[in-house]
Formats: structure tokens, C-alpha cells, sequence
């Protein structure tokens, strides 16, 4: 039976540790805080960026999911979860194949251009530019790469509790174009890419087939929900995708076989994020 840990079992990483799960695969996974409860697997509560803890662990684990989140947070802290963190997995779990979930905000392009894993990955932000550090540290130990887009699913969608908590504004003037990918077709990716591939020192944007642009988002919501569009104004957030604007291609994740089971934005908030909401 293979043997996975999933370092960082939050949104995504419980997804992933389910779906590993039932596929047979003998799962760990590790939170910050604490230790989980009601899961067929152990979830122990281990922080990753102490190396002391992280060095003390055992197990023969065949792959290790780097999966843990800042939630935002300033750049010390990101330089502690992602890049330590990344460096005591990396340290321990020697023999693993590992797998870390980065992000497409590395991709700072900002005139709507097709992006794929070639492109520049330049990011203008402190915080970016450590997912990158964090990137490059785990390719240069045969690691794997997933850049995920922004992350919905069910009971989370940054852009729909915005337009329903009425906070959200239609800026023609940052009118970017969103890269989004549904938790469980991430998961389905992860799965995919650990499951037999493996193939070492690869990077893959996992996102679905529609990048669409912000304003695009709030038109189909008003008209499905039969509310009023927001106001047109000035977009007040920058956040760490706050600048860019690019539409970022699935194209060599596609090519291994994965087939997003939410491939664009009206089908994701119809089958999964809306109904989540109570909103359908
Ligand atoms: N948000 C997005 O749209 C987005 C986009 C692209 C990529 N990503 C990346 O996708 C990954 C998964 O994100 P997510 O939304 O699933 O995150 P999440 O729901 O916030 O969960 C993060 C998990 O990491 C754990 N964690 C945090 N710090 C830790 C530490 N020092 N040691 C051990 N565990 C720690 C948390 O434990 P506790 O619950 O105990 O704190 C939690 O279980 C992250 O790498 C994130 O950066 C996110």
C-alpha cells in the first residue's frame, strides 16, 4: 500500500487526503494547530516550519504533499511555511517524492497573454518571489511543482461572498481576467500527477479551461441570481494577484489526461459552489 503525507491538511490538502484515501493509498496528514478528528486517516498536529518537530518524524512515506497555507499573512511568515518548511520536508523525507502547491500569482504578466509553465514567472511581490525560491528549492530535489489558480469549491468563493456580501465592484479600469480551479479538480490533479506519473523536476499550472475577466463573473452571477450588477468604481483590493492580469493555460496537465470536472466558472458555481451557498 504506497504511503502519502499531506504536510498542511486544510482546504485542499483535505480533499486530497480523502480522495488518496479511497483510492487505497495509506494517508498522514499534518496541521498547524491541531490535530484532526473524524477522518479514516491520522492527523497529527506538526508545524513544518520547526525543524526539530519535523526532523523527529518517521515514516517511510513514498510521497509528501507540501500543502500548507500563510492565509495571506506578511513576508517573514511566508518565508517560514513555505521555504523552511519546504527545506525541513525536503530535509526528512529524503527518499520522497515530493510535491509542492504553489500558485499561478507567480506569473505577473499583465495584458491578458496566454501563460503557460514557459512563460516568465517573475513575481513583483516579496511574497511572490518566495514561492518562487520555494519553487526552485524543490525542483532542485527532483520535486514537482503544481501552480494552483485561485482555489473555489464548496462554502468558498472569494469573488461570490464579495457580490453577496455587496462589496463587490465592477472596476473597467482593473477589469483582470480570473484564473480560478475547483478544489476537488485539484485534487483529481494532485492525484493524478502523484498516482503513477511522477514525472520529477516538472512544474504544471492546475486552472480550468476558462480564464474570464472579473466583470464577466459578476454579470453571470446578477443575471443567475436576478440581483442588481455592482456599481461601477475603483477596485479597492490589491491583493497578491491584485496587479496581473493573464490567462493561464492548463494545456500540459490536460495533456496527461486530467479533465477538470469544473471546466468553467458558470459550471462550478451551478453544480458545486452556489448550491454550497445555499443560493440554489
Ligand atoms: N487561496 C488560494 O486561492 C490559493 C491559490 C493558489 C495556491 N494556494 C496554495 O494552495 C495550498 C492550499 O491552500 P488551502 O486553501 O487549502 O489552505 P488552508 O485551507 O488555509 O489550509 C492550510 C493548512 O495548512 C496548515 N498549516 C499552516 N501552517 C502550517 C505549519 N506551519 N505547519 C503545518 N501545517 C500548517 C493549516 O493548519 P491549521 O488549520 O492548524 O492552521 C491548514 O491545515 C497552499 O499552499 C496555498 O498557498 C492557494
Amino acid at each position: 500500500m504506497p504511503r502519502i503525507l499531506i504536510a498542511g491538511c486544510g482546504y485542499v490538502g483535505q480533499a486530497t487526503a480523502d480522495l488518496f484515501h479511497r483510492a487505497g493509498w495509506k494517508v498522514e496528514a499534518w496541521t498547524k494547530s491541531k490535530a484532526g478528528t473524524g477522518k479514516p486517516y491520522p492527523i497529527h498536529a506538526i508545524d513544518i516550519t520547526d525543524a526539530q518537530q519535523v526532523h523527529a518524524c518517521e515514516g517511510n512515506f513514498d510521497v509528501v504533499i507540501h500543502c500548507a497555507s500563510t492565509r495571506g499573512g506578511h513576508v517573514d511568515l511566508y518565508r517560514r511555511v513555505y521555504l523552511n518548511g519546504a527545506r525541513n520536508l525536503l530535509e526528512t523525507f529524503v527518499t520522497s517524492t515530493i510535491l509542492f502547491t504553489s500558485s499561478t500569482s507567480v506569473y505577473a504578466q499583465i495584458n491578458g497573454e496566454r501563460v503557460t509553465e514557459e512563460s516568465a514567472a517573475e513575481p513583483r511581490h516579496q511574497t511572490g518571489q518566495i514561492l518562487r525560491e520555494t519553487e526552485e528549492l524543490f525542483l532542485a530535489h527532483s520535486g514537482i511543482v503544481a501552480r494552483l489558480a485561485g482555489i473555489y469549491g464548496p462554502g468558498r468563493s472569494a469573488l461570490l461572498s464579495k457580490f453577496l456580501a455587496g462589496n463587490a465592484v465592477v472596476d473597467p479600469e482593473n477589469d483582470r481576467f480570473i484564473n480560478q480551479v475547483h478544489r476537488d479538480d485539484i485534487a483529481a490533479a494532485l492525484f493524478l500527477l502523484l498516482d503513477r506519473q511522477r514525472e520529477a523536476k516538472q512544474i504544471y499550472n492546475v486552472v480550468d479551461d476558462q480564464p474570464i475577466r472579473q466583470s464577466e463573473c459578476y454579470r453571470w452571477l446578477a443575471k443567475k441570481l436576478n440581483r442588481p450588477l455592482p456599481p461601477v468604481g475603483k477596485s479597492a483590493a490589491r491583493g497578491k494577484r491584485g496587479e496581473s492580469s493573464k490567462c493561464v493555460s492548463n494545456a500540459k496537465l490536460r495533456c496527461l489526461g486530467w479533465t477538470p470536472r469544473y471546466p468553467t466558472f458558470a459550471e462550478a458555481m451551478e453544480k458545486s459552489i452556489l448550491p454550497s451557498f445555499g443560493q440554489l
